[in-house]
Parts: C-alpha cells; structure tokens; sequence
C-alpha cells in the first residue's frame, strides 16, 4: 500500500540558528508521538541547512528533501545544485516544479521532466508539483492544465521510475493564500490524476503513488483532507515553520 507522507517545505525560511531551534522541536514533538508504520515525515529546509537537516534526521524518525535541483549533471552552472551532490549527502527527496519555481524562475514542464530524471538516476525520489492557477480554475480548465504538466512531467517514464516519484496537487490559489480547497475539489483532482496514471500504467501501479494535497494546508483542515480516498498526506509550506503545527498536521491520518 502506498506511503501517507507529509513533507514540509520551509521555502527561503529561517537563519542557521531559527532552523536549529526548530529542528529540534521537530525532533523532540515526534518521540512523543507514536506514528503509524506507513506514515513518512519529510524536511526540505534550504540547501545550506541539509546537512544540520540531516544530523537531525539520523536521530529522529523524519527524512529530508531539498527543494530544487539543477537539470544538468554537472559544471559550469554558478549558483546551481546537482542530483550527485544531494545524493552525496544522502538526502532523500526533493521538491520539483513548485508553483513559486514555475512562476517566478521560468520552471517548464520540461525542465521539470530534466530534473525527475536527473534525481531518479541518482536514488532520489521527486516530489512533482502540479496544479492550476486561479484564472485557469475560474475558466473550468484545472483538468486540462494539471493533464499536461503530469504527462509532460512523468509520462516518459517506465513504470519502475514512476513508482519512485511523489506528486503534489498543489492548486496555486490556496498557496499561502489561507484559502484551501475544500476536501471535494482537492479530492476530484487527485482521483483524476490517479485516472491518469491508471490509464498509462495500470491500476497496480496508480495504486501505489502517494498524492499529496498542498495550499494552506494546517492542522484544522488536515484530518478532512487526509480523509478523502485518493489524499495521501500534504506538502506543508508556512504551517511546517512552526513545529506544533507541522507535527498536529502529522498526526492528522
Ligand atoms: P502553504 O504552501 O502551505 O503555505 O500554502 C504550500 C506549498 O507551497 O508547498
């Protein structure tokens, strides 16, 4: 059965020391807490925090992501990130074609495909971002658009690689917004992109690929969402910047 996950994605938050206290938090609200088998904690802080990150993780019960990779293998690419070097560290995941990383960096579906390979060749597991901005919700187009970016994305993939990657319906109206959407809406996208996988890979396959809702996501509304058959857990943006909520929203299945 596939994994519920919740990963927090603490975007360009928090200085060395924010980023220790609140790791430490993390840590210690999970000992007392007593998770489920097949539920999967994940922390993507930014790069220059990984390896703290890390430290953390070898003593607690969460894995980390990073939260962007280069599409290319390596070289003359200043300021860039390499899939070798997180695999170098042992880092597990890692965020792909986020909304704000689309918007604001020119983020395609085909660098995003770039990077799903460049991370499954070296052993770690992306967490593809998909989903549609308001305009295209108000014009009744968020099947075709979130269509697109899955297939563009992930459809060049064998079904072995695809069972590697996490997918985040992340609908781009309810990121920070406070606004979420409702556990129907969030719901209808994620069985549609379970329809698709299903359809290009089979039902075994579809089956086992963890779908996670994101958009102001927090610790009331986590239990409804989680609740709906095909939600498979969140990708936690400002609520995973506070331990209590990111650790309410973690005990929310
Ligand atoms: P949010 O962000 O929880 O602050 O809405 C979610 C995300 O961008 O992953």
């Amino acid at each position: 059965m596939r994994k519920h996950i919740v990963a927090g994605n603490w975007k360009m938050n928090n200085t060395f020391n924010e980023a220790d206290d609140l790791l430490n938090s993390i840590m210690e609200q999970l000992e007392e807490k007593e998770l489920p088998r097949d539920t999967q904690v994940i922390v993507c802080p930014p790069f220059p925090f990984l390896e703290m990150t890390s430290d953390y993780a070898n003593d607690s019960y969460f894995m980390v992501g990073a939260q962007n990779v280069s599409d290319q293998e390596k070289g003359a690419y200043t300021g860039e990130v390499s899939a070798a070097m997180l695999e170098s560290m042992e880092i597990d995941y890692c965020i792909v074609g986020h909304s704000e990383r689309r918007a604001y960096y020119g983020e395609t579906n085909k660098t995003v495909a770039a990077k799903v390979d460049q991370l499954l060749k070296h052993g770690l597991k992306p967490i593809v971002c998909v989903g549609e901005v308001l305009e295209e919700r108000e014009a009744n187009r968020q099947f075709e658009v979130v269509k697109q970016q899955v297939e563009e994305g992930l459809f060049h993939l064998d079904a072995e690689h695809l069972q590697q990657v996490v997918i985040a319906y992340e609908p781009v109206w309810a990121i920070g917004t406070g606004k979420t959407a409702t556990p129907e809406q969030a719901q209808e996208i994620h069985h549609y992109i379970r329809t698709l996988l299903a359809q290009k890979y089979g039902d075994a396959v579809a089956n086992e690929i963890s779908i996670l809702y994101g958009g102001s996501c927090k610790p009331s509304n986590a239990k409804e969402l989680f609740a709906c058959p095909d939600i498979d857990g969140g990708l936690i943006g400002g609520a995973s910047l506070k331990a209590e909520d990111f650790i309410g929203i973690v005990t929310a299945f």
